[in-house]
């Protein structure tokens, strides 16, 4: 069974104030930092990028788990690397033509590849990325539109998740979006593995107790396949 990481999103957190926050979630229990890159162009938002990782990078030894909503990964990916950056997750709506140069220097400057999905985007489009010599080694499946925290976990994309963890079971399986202590049973049931929160964290009272149930819930849901 793959293992349990809990990577609360820094988009919902206090951005002048993120070397700080970081040091708050990792001190919560938070097993990854979530860092949401968005161009502008693939989403209608626009966030931080190499240079924010690469201050964030003096400032902690954590593992970075950035999402790359852009339109065009490839270009981003040496500065990435030069950043700090851990992992490196990009669209496969993007990349259809070029995964396979992009996984190649994503490993190459010492990141770990991921692809990422959209809600509208049909699960077996990942999957030419996961098989052959240079496979992704995580699925990220959006559980909300990408743009913007703070919206609705849609449970229709558990069939994805299922789907994955059955052909591939010891695959890191993330999810982005909606994620919290009323949806996380529904996620970690499917096989999600890799837990992405921002609002639910950021905005509880007591975010060390949310990332503690988030954890618990994986590592349940794990247990109840076993037996
Ligand atoms: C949305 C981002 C998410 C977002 C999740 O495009 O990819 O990582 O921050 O935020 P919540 O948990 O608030 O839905
Ligand atoms: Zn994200």
């Amino acid at each position: 069974m793959p293992t349990p990481k809990i990577a609360p999103s820094m988009l919902s957190s206090d951005f002048a104030n993120l070397a700080s926050e970081a040091q708050r979630m990792l001190t919560f229990g938070a097993d990854w930092l979530h860092m949401d890159i968005m161009d502008g162009h693939f989403v209608p938002n626009l966030t931080i990028g190499a240079p924010v990782i690469e201050s964030l990078r003096k400032h902690t030894k954590a593992y970075l788990d950035c999402h790359l909503m852009v339109t065009n990964p490839l270009d981003y990916v040496e500065i990435f690397g030069k950043a700090g950056a851990s992992g490196f997750t990009f669209h496969v709506e993007v990349s259809k033509d070029n995964w396979q140069e992009l996984v190649k220097q994503i490993k190459s400057k010492g990141m770990r590849p991921g692809v990422a999905l959209k809600p509208g985007t049909p699960i077996e489009e990942v999957y030419p990325l996961l098989e052959g010599e240079n496979p992704v080694e995580m699925v990220l499946v959006m559980t909300v539109e990408p743009g913007f925290g703070g919206q609705k976990f849609m449970p229709d994309m558990m069939n994805k998740v299922r789907t994955l963890r059955e052909k591939y079971p010891k695959l890191d399986i993330e999810v982005d979006g909606g994620l919290g202590p009323s949806t996380i049973k529904t996620a970690a049931a499917a096989g999600a593995n890799c837990i992405v929160a921002g609002s639910s964290v950021f905005g509880a009272a007591d975010p060390a107790e949310v990332i503690s149930l988030l954890k618990t819930s994986v590592n349940e849901a794990q247990k109840a396949t076993i037996n």
